[in-house]
């Protein structure tokens, strides 16, 4: 095992470490036991993660005397809904649940949006430890506590903020995980850099291929950097009155790219960020407010690492982008009314502001939705 290494997200009274490191999975039981009560563990997750890693997570939780149980929900988006929140809640209190039960939440995003919910809601609030399995969640959805499920309406449009306990990011759970899923959190790891760390940007133009390569110091080195900055954004703006709007760096335009499509796996949220990333920065280009080169670079390291930078590039489907336009007003950045966009004066320098040309804005769509 590589040496971990942790670090602490600062919330006051609800302030807590996440552990980076590999092979930490064998050792769950020692890490939550300072959490978990004789009341038990309740781990969630989906089916495909319950098949490679759920065994190793319960061999652990037996040696360290932790009762537990599991539930296990299908693999995909479609598990963010109401009807499997319902069902892990009502299966959850059908075997009951005590104040201090804890949920662990073992998968990736969905699992740790929908586990985080299920805790944020049973008994007003039971207590939870993220165990992200996927690229995407141990750089950005299991840090923040942001949780929640979908609605026909939208995206997340239905949820809490609910800071976990723990967050225990293993690198070495990756190794099972498809390649078309490491480029989906990538995106996000890009994000980072281009919302406020150029030098980190330069780092991943020449360290990309071994961050997505395989599990070792580089793509340690690459949650760790990701996470430090979650933790310090999230740390200044825990609910998102201000500076959290910017991890949303490409994601009004990738949410609606997702919703169009009903989040059916054609487009990874991850790719769709990096559609939207590229959208942002050429709207922003063409407003005169970022150098289009840096358009340019960011779209040529995205194409280098595999990820899709045009709607184009989604087989089989034809964009409107009306349509298009019209599921942002139902994204929750929108307030009085107006959509807050995350805008760019360039590679690190992301900033959130109502004055978006909708003209231009309208043109970068139809660019990233046109073959060219
Ligand atoms: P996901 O949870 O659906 O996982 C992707 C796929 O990988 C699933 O099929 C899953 O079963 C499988 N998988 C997970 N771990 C695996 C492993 N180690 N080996 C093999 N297969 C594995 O998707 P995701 O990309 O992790 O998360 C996307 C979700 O995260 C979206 O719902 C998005 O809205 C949410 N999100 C939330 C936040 C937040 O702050 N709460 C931030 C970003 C994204
Ligand atoms: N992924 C955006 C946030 O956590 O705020």
């Amino acid at each position: 095992m590589n040496s971990a290494e942790t670090l602490r997200v600062e919330l006051g009274a609800r302030s807590y470490d996440i552990v980076i490191g590999s092979g930490l999975l064998p050792e769950t039981g020692t890490y939550v036991a300072p959490f978990a009560k004789s009341a038990g563990v309740v781990v969630i997750t989906d089916a495909t993660v319950a098949k490679l890693h759920l065994p190793i997570v319960a061999a652990s939780l037996d040696r360290a005397g932790i009762r537990h149980h599991s539930v296990v929900v299908p693999a995909g988006e479609a598990s963010k809904s109401f009807a499997c929140f319902e069902d892990v809640v009502e299966q959850i209190l059908a075997r009951g649940i005590e104040r201090s039960t804890l949920i662990i939440a073992l998968g990736g995003g969905v699992i740790g949006d929908l586990a985080g919910y299920v805790a944020a809601s049973l008994l007003r609030g039971l207590d939870f430890v993220q165990i992200p399995t996927t690229l995407l969640s141990q750089v950005d959805s299991s840090v923040g506590g942001k949780t929640g499920i979908n609605s026909k309406s939208g995206k997340n449009l239905v949820g809490a903020f609910h800071q976990p306990r723990l967050v225990l990011a293993d690198t070495a759970v990756l190794d099972t995980l498809p390649e078309r899923e490491i480029l989906a959190g990538y995106a996000e790891i890009a994000k980072y850099g281009l919302i406020d760390d150029p030098e980190f940007f330069d780092w991943l133009e020449i360290n990309a291929p071994a961050v997505i390569a395989k599990d070792g110091d580089e793509r340690k080195q690459a949650v760790l950097r990701s996470c430090a900055a979650k933790a310090r954004i999230v740390s200044q703006d825990e609910r998102e009155n201000g500076k959290r709007a910017l991890l949303n760096l490409g994601h009004t335009f990738g949410h609606s790219f997702e919703a169009e499509l009903g989040y059916d796996g054609r487009l990874l949220h991850g790719e769709a960020v990096a559609m939207g990333m590229v959208i942002a920065h050429d709207v922003c280009a063409a407003m005169g407010m970022a150098p289009a080169q840096e358009t340019a670079r960011i779209i040529k390291h995205l194409v280098a690492v595999g990820l899709p930078v045009r709607a184009s590039q989604i087989a089989g489907v034809h964009w409107d982008v009306d349509r298009l336009i019209s599921h942002m007003s139902h994204d929750k950045k929108v307030r009085d009314g107006q959509i807050t966009f995350v805008m760019t004066r360039g590679i690190g320098k992301a900033f959130t502001s109502r004055e978006m040309d909708v003209g231009k804005m309208r043109s970068a769509i139809s660019r990233s939705c046109q073959s060219n």
